[in-house]
């Protein structure tokens, strides 16, 4: 009799070894057994494989359909959660084929990073790693000068992509930055700064819980506009208040040291959290106060028009499917001439945001109260709660 545990076993595959395949260019096809709802809403979109098949399981049986998947390629099937994908590698594999299916579906792939490299040209001593979450699209930073680290928008799924890059680095992470309180994804900054000892710097505007009895242990730092968080001489921050997406959105201006007293050779990064991306703006709908948040981002985005052309923009989102190791980062003059918004007049902007914002983030209003109550990750469940595409922004 056949052991079904076992069988299945050899017909799936983990998502990080699926990574690992795409990012060494194996012959791959990505077979989606959704149905095209759930695909159209989202789906694997990474490197090369940007639009996988699609067959959904009940039509997988048709003649017409089995004809267009390859058999001189390994085939990965891929459903929401790895039930009906494992159906179809079954079938797939009966007939011939060389298939495995995720395990755990889009919402295992969904916790699955790549790292990349921001490159810092004016001083050796300072790295800046970039942890992206493929899938979702949510960018954290990891910042170090010497052996110093501060870590900006850390998301539950990066916390061992994060502790490995410490490691390997031998890094002491002094300091954990929130942007802002998130909507989208669950926050990993209590559990990094237990494991750690780090400060947490919050916005001021923000609402959190500060009860001492709750969150007992963490040592918490608010911050309001202008302030500087001194990490080291060559690793601080301004704070630059930067509303709209929330009322207390932060964006954090770090400037390298100048090379032998050249200020030439300085190079300027703003960590702009969901303000503003390198194609995009940050949408203002999440608090039910869609026009006063749309006449606030517009402020914004004329204060941070001020910043040099070269500073280097650094969001934590992506909306675009991201290439193994290769960073996403733009200038501010970059991003001044290709995106629209900024050649707006304030009526055109708002009627431009409040016509195209997109579907709100899955769960969003339940990770907002459970960011507020700066919560331990191993407490949360994630895999549901953080199903669904990047909807962070407005495409512009
Ligand atoms: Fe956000």
């Amino acid at each position: 009799m056949t052991d079904k545990r076992t069988h299945y076993g050899t017909l799936e595959i983990e998502p990080s070894d699926l990574k690992d395949k795409m990012d060494s260019g194996e012959n791959l096809y990505i077979l989606d057994v959704r149905t095209p709802e759930e695909y159209k809403t989202w789906k694997i979109s990474y490197d090369k494989h940007l639009e996988p098949s699609l067959v959904p399981l009940d039509k997988l049986s048709s003649e017409e359909m089995i004809r267009n998947i390859p058999k001189d390629k390994e085939v990965i099937t891929v459903c929401s959660h790895g039930m009906r994908s494992k159906m179809a590698a079954e079938y797939l594999s009966q007939l011939g084929y060389d298939v495995k299916s995720i395990r755990g579906g889009m919402v295992a792939w969904n916790k699955i990073n790549d790292v990349a490299l921001i490159p810092c040209l004016s001083d050796r001593n300072m790295k800046i790693w970039q942890i992206r979450r493929i899938s979702k699209g949510c960018m954290t930073y990891l910042i170090s000068y010497f052996n110093d680290a501060v870590v900006i928008d850390p998301p539950c799924s990066s916390v061992t992509s994060i502790f490995e890059i410490a490691k390997n680095n031998d890094l002491r992470i002094q300091a954990l930055i929130e942007t802002h309180r998130h909507a989208d994804h669950l926050s990993a900054s209590r559990t990094i700064a237990k494991e750690t000892g780090a400060k947490l710097y919050l916005s001021s505007l923000e609402e959190y819980e500060t009860e001492p009895s709750k969150i007992n242990g963490l040592d918490l730092n608010f911050l309001d506009d202008g302030k500087r968080i001194e990490i080291s001489k060559g690793l601080s921050f301004e704070v630059i208040h930067t509303p709209g997406h929330t009322a207390g959105s932060m964006s954090f201006r770090l400037e390298t040291l100048s090379e032998g007293g050249k200020p030439s050779k300085k190079e300027i990064f703003l960590f702009s959290g969901d303000t503003l991306f390198v194609d995009g703006i940050g949408r203002p709908d999440l608090h039910d106060r869609i026009d006063e948040f749309s006449r606030t981002l517009f402020l914004t985005y004329k204060k941070l028009s001020a910043l040099p052309d070269d500073a280097i923009l650094l969001p934590s989102h992506y909306s675009k499917s991201m290439k193994h190791k290769e960073p996403i980062f733009k200038t501010v003059g970059e991003i001044k001439a290709s995106v629209k918004a900024f050649r707006m007049d304030e009526n055109e902007f708002i009627s431009f945001v409040v016509s195209s914002i997109p579907p709100q983030p899955m769960n969003y209003n339940r990770i907002l109260r459970l960011n507020k109550d700066l919560l331990f990750c191993n407490i949360l469940q994630l895999d549901d709660l953080e199903a669904g595409p990047n909807s962070c922004g407005i495409q512009s």
